[in-house]
């Protein structure tokens, strides 16, 4: 089945979803996006969603393309056309589409898009097995708090850690993990969890968000702070979490063994606590 897409206003079949050449998000990436998982046909952390793409226009100053009512309205309008139960939406709102010049157009109008992609989220066989990382280095921009459609740096280590046999980079500067190429990055040992601390140098995860708010209510302690490559090595477990990945358990970062191999406990029981309360 074709799906429907959202172009401007518009519900439309995928082959006729098309924008300007002069679309600024085409052509300097100015432009921000949001990812929401959808689970049993509904919408997972949609809150924090438009918190975070309400913070990202501002920062870029791009207006609003819509109400934050119509932003919902459409939300919901694409699960049911689309007859979705399990993947994601992702919505993109650039400044515009106006002659090229690298400064503000004032005439160009914000463009909104969104399509919907089915994805197995809850029962996604990497999270029985865990996933691979390797490190490789930061070369992403000073703002990664916003969630900017640039995301070249991203394509490329997400590409080399695929070449490694791995599915995800982790990210290091000035000697620590800042992140994931599309994830944030997270250590358990003796059986607290360790992810940095927010600042302009990682995205502010939705799913991490959440976890934190799980794991208090488990009492599990997280602590935020930098960590190394070498520090995760000889840590018990790691993970990572996204709105495409949920909690995913990592078993092996650049070659080295973790935790014996397996998902270990404490990420088994954020991720059974994370579906438990997306499947609501
Ligand atoms: N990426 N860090 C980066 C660099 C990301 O791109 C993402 C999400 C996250 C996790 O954020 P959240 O938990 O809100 O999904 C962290 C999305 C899924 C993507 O680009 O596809």
């Amino acid at each position: 089945m074709a799906r429907t897409v959202f172009v401007n206003g518009e519900y439309l079949p995928e082959s006729e979803g098309k924008i300007s050449i002069f679309d600024r998000g085409f052509l300097f990436a100015d432009g921000v996006y949001e990812v929401t998982a959808v689970v049993n046909g509904k919408l997972v952390d949609y809150g924090p969603h438009m918190e975070r793409l309400e913070r990202s226009l501002k920062e870029l100053r791009i207006d609003w393309p819509c109400t934050k009512d119509e932003l919902l309205a459409m939300h919901l309008e694409m699960v049911k056309r689309n007859d979705l139960k399990e993947g994601i939406i992702y919505m993109q709102v650039t400044r515009g589409a106006a002659d090229r010049t690298f400064n503000f157009p004032k005439e160009s109008k914000p463009t909104l898009i969104a399509f919907t992609q089915v994805m197995n989220l809850v029962n996604n066989p990497n999270a029985t097995t865990g996933v691979r990382v390797v490190t490789i280095p930061d070369i992403r921009w000073a703002r990664r708090d916003i969630k900017s459609v640039m995301l070249l740096a991203p394509v490329l280590g997400k590409q080399e850690a695929y070449e490694k046999g791995a599915t995800e980079g982790w990210m290091v500067e000035d000697g620590f993990i800042t992140e994931g190429t599309s994830s944030n990055a997270y250590i358990v040992k003796d059986g607290k969890v360790i992810t940095r601390e927010l600042s302009n140098s990682i995205l502010a995860g939705c799913t991490r968000r959440a976890l934190f708010r799980l794991a208090s209510e488990e009492g599990i302690e997280i602590v935020e702070r930098k960590f190394t490559a070498e520090e995760a090595y000889a840590a018990d477990e790691a993970f990572l979490t996204s709105a495409s990945q949920f909690v995913m358990p990592i078993i092996e970062i650049d070659g080295k063994r973790i935790g014996g191999g397996q998902p270990g406990p404490v990420v088994r029981k954020l991720r059974e606590i994370f579906l438990e309360e997306a499947g609501k």
